[in-house]
């Protein structure tokens, strides 16, 4: 396959930022940019993408140590996306295989993530991967007007 996948760098924030848009959070290359200055320093984080060799970056993972106060540290993946004309090529599988390897060498034993309920394609994507629904949840927000 002509896609490998590699480390994601500060230079791939506006492919990255098309991504972010597919997934349904859109954001401008800037945005990104800023974030990539946070995340990508850290070694509790992995951000991968998968580059094809005309094409350039078809999709991105974002995978991290996770640990809450009740409970962890697990893997968690925070991110998942293939553009859309590449999907259902195998692009997906490679990242999250590559996520999967990077927690395992970090000593993780199991990988979670948390994916809306509208998304049912990526369901599928998911439990064929070997994933099982642990709970289903409500995600709550409150705006601050001062915040
Ligand atoms: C979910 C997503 C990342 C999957 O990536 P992909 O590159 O399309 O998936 P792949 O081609 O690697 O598929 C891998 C496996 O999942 C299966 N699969 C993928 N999509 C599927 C679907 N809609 N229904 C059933 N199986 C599916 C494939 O058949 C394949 O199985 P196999 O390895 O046993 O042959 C991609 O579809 C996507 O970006 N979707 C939109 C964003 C999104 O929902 N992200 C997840 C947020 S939680």
């Amino acid at each position: 396959m002509p896609v490998h996948v590699r480390l994601m760098r500060s230079d791939d924030s506006a492919p990255v930022a098309g991504l972010c848009g597919e997934l349904g959070y859109p954001s401008t290359p800037a945005e990104v940019a800023q974030r990539l200055q946070i995340l990508l320093p850290l070694d509790n984080q992995r951000l991968l993408v998968a580059e094809d060799d005309e094409d350039g970056v078809v999709g991105w993972v974002h995978v991290q140590h996770a640990l809450v106060l009740e409970s962890g540290p697990w893997a968690e993946v925070a991110g998942l996306v293939v553009t859309e004309r590449w999907r259902g090529r195998g692009v997906g599988r490679l990242l999250l295989e590559e996520a999967e390897r990077w927690a395992a060498a970090h000593g993780h034993r199991a990988v979670r993530l948390r994916s809306n309920v509208i998304r049912k394609e990526a369901h599928e994507f998911y439990k064929r991967r070997g994933y099982q629904v642990l709970k289903t949840q409500l995600n709550f927000q409150k705006r601050l007007e001062h915040g």
